[in-house]
């Protein structure tokens, strides 16, 4: 269990508070499952506490809609969870480790790389499908290790050679390193930043340069990609407002993943875009923002409905997706509540998804 940090502004009233909580003086503040409140809120920060803390975990389940998946998938999201919960506690401690000391192991950010690409060669499908198993939440390593993943499906897909793979895997795990020069009080800041705030988290992108390639000694594309993915390609981003043109494919393709794992993931102020909405959202932007043929090719191959989705189809049936089909993301197999029938919309092509149920 990782602690996470969360200023009493991100509480939404009426949420119930985990754990009893006292004061310096040893009178309890308030007790556990009593829920926030402006008053509670008020109280905390005459008590000069602006945040508490709560345990998070890198998973949610697919709770109800597992007993829908064959077991031999249910087995390959065990393997899957449990690589992706190394991954996660090994970056942590990595960047932890960073921001505190200045340190960064190398070698097990590689290890970290390569584990993620072996897991995928593995498990491809299932890792495609993830939407469904992560948790989604704005949690900076979490988002490391998406992004990660992210790409190297994209690179995979694109037929990359393993070493780029292998490039692309680090480089989104450590593409927003640069935020560990940032201060806690506009990183963590749940409102709107301000004008200048906004312009001191731009600069994630140049300190993410200079860690990488002159403290850490990364190569240059590496950093490179850290320095880049905020680049637009209309030449309206930053830190260098280059165009399409000049800026490094890979960077452009962590731009796309970035944003993706972004709009789908949960935050306190704001719920998370299911991946069909997403995908519209991405096209909406590109041509502009983003590159219009690798978005194509980014979402070919991701999930649209990932496994769990629980769908209406047009023949009014209503299902939950167990399996993606490669290639064909509009196109998954789909279980039908109540009853035995499965339909693979590969092969029954009259059949189609006519809309995503919460
Ligand atoms: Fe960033």
């Amino acid at each position: 269990m990782i602690m996470k940090k969360i200023y009493l502004s991100e509480i939404p009233d009426g949420t119930p508070i985990a754990y009893d909580l006292y004061n310096d003086k040893n009178i309890i503040l308030l007790n556990k499952g009593v829920k926030m409140s402006p008053v509670l809120r008020e109280k905390l920060q005459r008590n000069n506490i602006i945040f508490l803390t709560t345990q998070i975990s890198p998973f949610e389940t697919l709770d109800d809609r597992i007993k829908y998946l064959d077991e031999e998938v249910i087995h390959e999201i065990e393997k899957v969870k449990k690589q992706y919960k190394e991954a996660f506690y090994q970056i942590s401690r990595e960047f932890e480790g960073f921001k505190d000391y200045s340190k960064l192991d190398k070698k097990t950010v590689t290890d970290i790389g390569r584990g993620l690409v072996n897991s995928i060669s593995n498990n491809q499908q299932v890792y495609a499908s993830i939407q469904g198993i992560r948790r989604k939440d704005s949690y900076t390593y979490l988002h490391s290790i998406d992004v990660s993943i992210l790409m190297i499906l994209f690179g995979k897909s694109m037929n990359l050679a393993s070493n780029e793979i292998e490039d692309i895997a680090i480089a989104g795990l450590l593409h927003d390193i640069g935020k560990t020069k940032i201060q806690d009080s506009i990183l963590l800041k749940p409102e709107k930043l301000t004008a200048d705030e906004e312009e001191t988290m731009k600069n994630h992108t140049t300190y993410g340069y200079d860690i990488l390639k002159n403290q850490l000694g990364y190569k240059e594309i590496i950093a490179r990609i850290a320095r880049e993915h905020h680049e637009k390609i209309n030449g309206k981003g930053y830190p260098d407002g280059k165009r399409g043109e000049t800026i490094h494919i890979f960077s452009k393709m962590v731009t796309i993943c970035d944003i993706y794992d972004a709009i789908t993931s949960e935050r306190v102020y704001k719920k998370a875009m299911l991946p069909h909405v997403a995908v519209e959202y991405l096209m909406s932007i590109a041509g502009t923002h983003i590159d219009m043929d690798l978005v194509r090719q980014f979402i070919h191959n991701i999930a649209i409905y990932p496994m769990g989705t629980k769908v209406l189809l047009n023949t009014g049936e209503e299902g939950i997706v167990i399996k993606n089909n490669k290639n064909f993301p509009l196109r998954p197999v789909v279980q039908i509540i109540d009853s035995q029938k499965r339909r693979n919309l590969l092969s029954e092509l009259t059949v189609l998804i006519k809309k995503v149920m919460e």
